[in-house]
């Protein structure tokens, strides 16, 4: 799927906020959990440490000072979103949906709430569908979260994957704006590949030896991202009528250094451009960008005007990008 959207209406992010659980963990203290060291996590995936959540935290636990903040931003109450989408693969619950529970916690009693399922590109599906409820006149104002506790599906003896990931959220509102705000969206999947990635025993398909954790092919999830990365980046510029050289903040999917360097270099994009927090939080699956995104503005790279190009890849498989210029002060 890709387009513009409607070119008579504009609809942006007004309001942005982060949340990561307190404990960090190094890749010392993995390694004395599983057979693996610093040296190797850091030179084949970038990342040093990541955040992981206490025993009492669920994903609500952590949407919603991340909701706050993005509400705050906007200078709006909870009582006025009236669309709230939290994608995830690590609900509180299966139902009711974390969405709901968010609202309730928000005061959004007159918003539409529910939860979608889009592994690490939920974030970007989700700002798609407020993108289109927003733009069509369903919304006035929609509550995006992106997060995950991925430490809670992990199986903590398979060092393949325990090295990987984190947990954190984030959250944007969006809202009908006077000028500028998103360009153009690209989201895909590929059913195909989805058991190089997946959590097989956690719905309704029996299996004969259920599996409760993340299964991964690293190798297949490796190319896959680092080939969708760069063709829905620029199938989303040349959609958005702009150059690879106009793009300001380049914002990822965090799941590995080695993919997005990858990336950055075919796209040919400026490392400087570049938003890393991989590094410090490792795969927080859909709270990677939002995270970035957050990241980005407190440090002032993400500037109003600034041509953002974001790009979300993961379980589906699916991947998904988003070219907005940048409205929040
Ligand atoms: C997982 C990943 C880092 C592995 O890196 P790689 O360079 O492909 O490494 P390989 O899988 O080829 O494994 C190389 C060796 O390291 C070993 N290894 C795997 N994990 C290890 C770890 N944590 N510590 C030490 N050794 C490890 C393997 O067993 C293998 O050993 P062998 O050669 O004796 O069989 C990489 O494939 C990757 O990042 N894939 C994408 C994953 C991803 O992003 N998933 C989420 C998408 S949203």
């Amino acid at each position: 799927m890709i387009g513009t959207g409607r070119s008579d209406v504009h609809v942006t992010i007004t309001g942005l906020g982060a949340h990561v659980p307190e404990r960090v963990v190094t890749n010392g203290e993995l390694s004395q959990l599983v057979d693996t060291s610093d040296e190797w996590i850091v030179e084949r995936t970038g990342i040093r440490e990541r955040r992981i959540a206490a025993d009492s935290e669920a994903l609500s636990d952590l949407s919603l000072p991340a909701a706050r903040g993005a509400l705050e931003q906007a200078g709006l109450d909870g009582k006025e979103i009236d669309l709230l989408i939290v994608a995830t693969v690590t609900p509180d619950m299966m139902f009711p949906s974390t969405a709901a529970i968010l609202a309730d916690q928000l005061g959004a009693s007159e918003a539409a709430a529910y939860d979608l399922s889009a592994g690490c590109t939920g974030f970007m599906y989700g700002l798609a569908q407020a993108y289109g409820m927003v733009a069509g006149g369903l919304s006035r104002r929609a509550l995006v979260v992106g997060g995950d506790l991925l430490s809670r599906i992990l199986d903590w003896t398979d060092r393949s994957t325990v090295v990987l990931f984190g947990d954190g959220a984030g959250a944007v509102v969006i809202e009908p704006a006077e000028e500028a705000g998103f360009l153009a969206f690209e989201l895909g999947a590929d059913g195909a590949g989805g058991e190089h990635l997946w959590l097989p025993g956690s719905g309704s398909r029996k299996f004969e030896d259920p599996d409760q954790f993340v299964k991964m092919n690293g190798r297949e999830v490796f190319k896959f991202a680092t080939r969708v990365l760069v063709q829905s980046g620029e199938a989303v510029l040349e959609r958005g009528g702009t150059r690879v050289e106009d793009v300001d903040v380049y914002v990822p999917h965090q799941a590995n250094m080695r993919i997005i360097d990858h990336a950055t270099k075919k796209l040919g994009i400026p490392s400087e451009r570049v938003v890393i927090n991989v590094d410090r939080y490792g795969n927080t699956s859909s709270g990677s960008i939002p995270l970035a995104l957050a990241e980005a503005q407190q440090d002032g790279r993400l500037q109003v005007g600034s041509l953002v190009l974001m790009t979300g890849m993961g379980a589906g498989l699916t991947w998904g990008s988003a070219l907005m210029r940048w409205t929040a002060a």
